[in-house]
C-alpha cells in the first residue's frame, strides 16, 4: 500500500515536492503542500471520503476545511477551489498550490468575516474537538453549505478516555492508565446528539468502518431554515456524560453504517440540487 502510494505521488507530479519536503523536514522547516491532489490510489480516510462526496455532487468546485494541521487532507482533495482555516498551520502558507486559499485564523473569526454569499459544496469540520466549538462550526458552515454535505470528524470516540474534551487531560489520563499513542476525539459526539434531538431539518449518517468515525450531515430540504435551539437545550446536551449515551456502544440513532452506505445516503439526499 505504501509503495503504491509512493508511486502515485511520483506519477501525479508531486515527486519534486516530496524530495523538497524531506530536506525541509531535516532542517526543521514547515512542509510544502503537494502541488496537486494525487489522482488515484490509496488515500487517508478523510480525503477518500471527501473526494467520494465531491465526485457525486452536482456542484464540486468549492471545499472548506476547518482545522488543517499538516495539510495531508487539504492537499489531496480534488476541488478547483480549496479553503483552509487553522490558527496554527504546520505547513508553508507562503507557497500554496494553485486553487488553495488559506486563513491563519480560528474558525469563529473566519466565519465572522466570511462573505454571507460564499458557498461550499463540501465542508470538513476538524478544528477544535470540543462539543461547543464543533457545534458552532457546524452551524456557521451550514450557512454556506446549502446543497452540499458537511463531514464532522471524530464523532465516535474509542472509549471514555479519548472522549475527555480537554486534550491535555485526555492524553495525561491515558498515559497514566498505561495506554500508548496520541488518540484524542474530544466530546464531538455530543454534536450528533444535538443534531438528533434539536435539528429535525438535518439528515445525518455516521461512518463506522475504514478509519475514524465521522458523521456526514446535510440539509434535508435546502429551503428549510436551520433550527436555533435555546442555550438551555444546548447546555443540557453538553452536560451529558459518555456513560449515559455511549457506555453500551453507539446508539442506533447515530445512524451508524459503513462508509459507502453513508456517502450514498448523503448523495441521494442532496442529488439534483443546484446552488
Ligand atoms: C486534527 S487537526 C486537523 C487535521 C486535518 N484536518 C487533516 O485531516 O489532516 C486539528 C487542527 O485544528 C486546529 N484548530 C484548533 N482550534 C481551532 C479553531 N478554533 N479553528 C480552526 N482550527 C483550529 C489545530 O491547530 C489543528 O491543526
Amino acid at each position: 500500500m505504501r509503495g503504491l502510494r509512493k508511486l502515485m505521488v511520483i506519477l501525479s507530479g508531486n515527486g519534486p515536492t516530496s524530495v523538497v519536503n524531506r530536506r525541509r523536514e531535516s532542517a526543521g522547516q514547515p512542509r510544502l503542500l503537494f502541488r496537486r491532489p494525487v489522482p488515484f490510489g490509496p488515500q487517508l480516510h478523510s480525503p477518500r471520503r471527501i473526494n467520494a462526496l465531491l465526485a457525486g455532487l452536482p456542484s464540486r468546485n468549492d471545499y472548506l476545511e476547518i482545522g488543517v494541521f499538516t495539510g495531508f487532507t487539504l492537499q489531496d482533495v480534488r476541488a478547483p477551489h480549496r479553503v483552509g482555516v487553522d490558527p496554527d498551520p504546520r505547513f508553508d502558507i507562503t507557497d500554496l498550490p494553485r486553487g488553495v486559499e488559506f486563513h491563519t485564523l480560528e474558525s469563529d473569526s473566519y466565519f465572522a468575516t466570511l462573505d454571507p454569499a460564499a458557498r461550499f459544496d463540501v465542508a470538513f469540520i476538524d478544528g477544535l474537538h470540543t462539543y461547543e466549538q464543533t457545534y458552532r462550526d457546524l452551524i456557521n458552515a451550514l450557512a454556506h453549505v446549502r446543497d452540499g454535505v458537511i463531514l464532522l470528524d471524530d464523532t465516535v470516540p474509542d472509549d471514555e478516555l479519548t472522549a475527555i474534551p480537554d486534550q491535555a487531560e485526555s492524553l495525561a489520563v491515558r498515559a497514566a492508565a498505561g495506554i500508548t499513542g496520541l488518540r484524542w476525539h474530544g466530546d464531538v459526539w455530543k454534536v450528533v446528539v444535538a443534531i438528533s434531538r434539536l435539528h429535525p431539518e438535518l439528515s445525518y449518517r455516521t461512518i463506522t468502518n475504514r478509519g475514524n468515525g465521522q458523521t456526514v450531515v446535510w440539509r434535508t430540504s435546502p429551503d428549510e431554515p436551520v433550527a436555533t435551539p435555546s442555550p438551555a437545550e444546548l447546555e443540557a446536551i453538553g452536560a451529558l456524560t459518555y456513560a449515559e449515551v455511549l457506555a453500551d456502544g453507539l446508539p442506533d440513532w447515530f445512524n451508524p453504517m459503513d462508509e459507502d452506505a453513508a456517502i450514498r445516503a448523503a448523495l441521494a439526499g442532496t442529488s439534483g440540487r443546484s446552488r
